[in-house]
């Protein structure tokens, strides 16, 4: 049996700064951590340079990643962005009570980010606002910023996918939590879209929500030239069966099980 010493070490709670525009560490950040824990041993072996969070919140979840891979002389680099000011500067001072650092830059998604970044993340994260709110929600100061969705919670989320398209690396993993309302296949067949295979890391279900950590990588087996002319069909069949019973493609991942 592993001893205490021999856990990897994530974040601290005690030590992860707060206020109170700012969302604090939740069930979907825990389980958004213990996707990154479950993918441990094979985000070590994938030897990633460059580690980017969208929406860093306390920071948490940024914290937690650069403790499990290490960097003082591991040569990875993290950078988070996030749109509200207050959650950046409470990240900075999550990061340094736990001894880590990241490039942080107040922006939307990437803004500004994207010529220089291109094609070179290696692991993207991401928790974003996924709850279904009124339009005019989204994007709204402080807090509301954290959770607001818009319809079926897939505003920002709809935003991000291609951004994250271009900003990852051949080799990039994106890991994603999403809510059922989010209708996760649906976001699955738009990656698949773009050359992605896919699978749900961590399944969870909460008194409120039923969460989704999905990973995304490009899937070199499965040419996007063969899924733009199997979509027509690709539509059809996938509006026959229930979600989350669909998926190939292995780069990078053991198991056939949980594809989403
Ligand atoms: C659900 S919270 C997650 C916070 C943190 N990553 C965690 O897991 O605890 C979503 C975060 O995304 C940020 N956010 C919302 N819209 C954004 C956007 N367009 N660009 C960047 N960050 C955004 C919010 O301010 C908030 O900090």
């Amino acid at each position: 049996m592993a001893s205490y010493k021999e856990l990897p070490k994530t974040a601290q709670i005690r030590l992860v700064s707060s206020h109170e525009e700012v969302y604090e560490p939740c069930d979907d950040s825990f389980a958004l951590v213990d996707a990154l824990l479950a993918d441990r041993t094979k985000l070590l072996e994938h030897r990633p340079m460059l580690c980017m969070e969208i929406g860093c919140g306390s920071g948490y979840v940024i914290t937690s990643l650069a403790l499990i891979l290490g960097q003082e002389g591991s040569g990875v680099n993290y950078i988070a962005t996030d749109i509200n000011p207050h959650a950046v500067r409470v990240t900075h001072e999550t990061l340094e009570a736990h001894g880590v650092s990241a490039e942080l830059i107040v922006t939307d998604i990437a803004s500004g980010l994207e010529k220089r970044l291109a094609g070179l993340v290696d692991v993207m994260i991401v928790n974003p606002p996924y709850v279904p709110t009124p339009e005019d929600e989204v994007g709204a100061e402080g807090i509301t910023a954290s959770w607001a969705g818009g319809e079926n919670g897939r505003s920002v989320i709809d935003r991000i996918l291609p951004i994250a398209d271009r900003l990852l690396s051949e080799k990039g993993w994106l890991y994603m939590v999403t809510l059922t309302a989010n209708n996760p296949s649906e976001i699955c067949l738009e990656m698949k879209k773009k050359g992605y295979a896919s699978k749900i890391v961590v399944q969870r279900s909460t008194e409120e929500e039923n969460l989704h950590i999905i990973k995304f990588w490009r899937d070199f087996d499965n040419e996007v030239d063969e899924i733009n002319n199997q979509s027509t069909f690709m539509g059809s069949l996938l509006s026959q069966i229930p979600p989350f019973s669909f998926w190939r493609g292995n780069n990078g991942n053991d198991s056939d099980k949980n594809k989403c």
